[in-house]
C-alpha cells in the first residue's frame, strides 16, 4: 500500500506538470496538451498537407482572404493556430510580416521548412496559442485563424477573442473559419452522421475517424454562440459565411469597446 507521502509527491508533481506546460496558474486550461486529433506529431505534420489538399485548394482560400481583409504590402498579419502554414506562407507574398502561430512545434518545423523553400523571409515563426501567445510587436492590422478555434472550449474561446482583439489596431480586420453548426441542435442525431459521411467521401476513412474524434473530443459549437462570442469580444461581425451546416467563415473588424462590455482582460492588457 503506498504512503500518504508517496501520494502527496505524486501530487505535487502533477501540479508542478501542470503549472509548467501550461505556462500560467494550474487553473488555466492547457492548451499544449492537445484534444482530439494530436497535431504534436511529427508523423502527421508531414502528411498533414497531403490529407488536406484532397479537399482544400490552399492558394484560392488564401487570394480570398487576403481580398477580403483588403491585405496590402505595407500591413501585418497574424495567423493564430497557422498549422503547416495554409495561409500564412502565400499571404507573405502580400503583407510586410506574417506572424504564424501555433502550439504544436512539429507542426510549426514543417511550415518552417515550406517558408524556407518557398523562399518567404517575412514569416516569423512562433510557438504560442490563443491563450499564451503574447504579441510584442505593434499592433497588427489584421488576424486570420483558420479550423484552428476549436480546439478550445467556449469559455476559452472567449478569452481567446478577447486576447486577439487585444493585438489588433482600432478598425483591424478579422478573419475567422471554423466547423461551427447552424442546423438546428434538435436534428443532430441526423446532422452530425452527415457531417461524418462528408468527410469520409473526401478523405476516406481516415476523414470519417478525423471527423468522429472532432465531434466527440473537441469543441466546435453553434454559429448563435460563435457570433455572441466574436461581438462580446469587440468584434463588428461584417460578413457571415455558412458554407454549409457546418462550415462558417466570418470577416470582422474590431470596434472600439465602450467601457460596459470591454472585458476585464482586454482593459487589463491595454493597461500593461
Ligand atoms: C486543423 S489544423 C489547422 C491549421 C491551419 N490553420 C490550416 O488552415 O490548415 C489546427 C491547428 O490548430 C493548432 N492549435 C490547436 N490548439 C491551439 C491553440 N490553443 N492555439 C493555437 N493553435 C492551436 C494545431 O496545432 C493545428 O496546427
Amino acid at each position: 500500500m503506498r504512503g500518504i507521502r508517496e501520494m502527496d509527491i505524486d501530487f505535487y508533481w502533477a501540479y508542478a506538470a501542470a503549472r509548467a506546460e501550461s505556462r500560467g496558474p494550474a487553473w488555466r486550461y492547457n492548451e499544449s496538451k492537445h484534444c482530439g486529433v494530436n497535431y504534436n506529431s511529427g508523423l502527421l505534420a508531414r502528411i498533414y498537407d497531403l490529407r488536406h489538399q484532397m479537399f482544400r485548394n490552399y492558394e484560392q482560400e488564401t487570394r480570398q482572404i487576403v481580398a477580403a481583409l483588403g491585405l496590402t504590402p505595407s500591413m501585418t498579419v497574424i495567423d493564430m493556430g497557422c498549422g503547416t502554414g495554409a495561409f500564412a506562407i502565400g499571404a507573405a507574398e502580400h503583407c510586410r510580416t506574417v506572424y504564424a502561430v501555433d502550439v504544436s512545434k512539429a507542426m510549426l518545423n514543417q511550415a518552417r521548412r515550406k517558408a524556407r523553400t518557398a523562399g518567404r523571409t517575412n514569416v516569423e515563426f512562433r510557438q504560442g496559442g490563443f491563450l499564451t501567445y503574447e504579441h510584442d510587436s505593434e499592433p497588427a492590422d489584421a488576424a486570420v485563424s483558420v479550423v484552428a478555434l476549436h480546439h478550445l472550449p467556449d469559455f476559452w474561446k472567449a478569452v481567446s477573442l478577447c486576447r486577439l482583439a487585444s493585438m489588433l489596431k482600432p478598425g483591424g480586420r478579422l478573419y475567422l473559419f471554423d466547423v461551427v453548426f447552424s442546423f438546428d441542435v434538435a436534428q443532430y442525431e441526423s446532422q452530425i452522421p452527415r457531417f461524418v459521411a462528408a468527410m469520409s467521401r473526401r478523405m476516406g476513412p481516415e476523414g470519417q475517424a478525423e471527423s468522429e474524434t472532432h465531434i466527440r473530443d473537441e469543441y466546435s459549437t453553434c454559429q448563435w454562440i460563435m457570433e455572441g462570442l466574436l461581438q462580446r469580444a469587440g468584434f463588428q461581425i461584417d460578413n457571415v459565411n455558412c458554407t454549409n451546416e457546418f462550415l462558417a467563415g466570418y470577416l470582422c473588424t474590431k470596434t472600439v469597446l465602450s467601457a460596459a462590455v470591454t472585458p476585464s482582460i482586454v482593459a487589463a492588457s491595454q493597461r500593461r
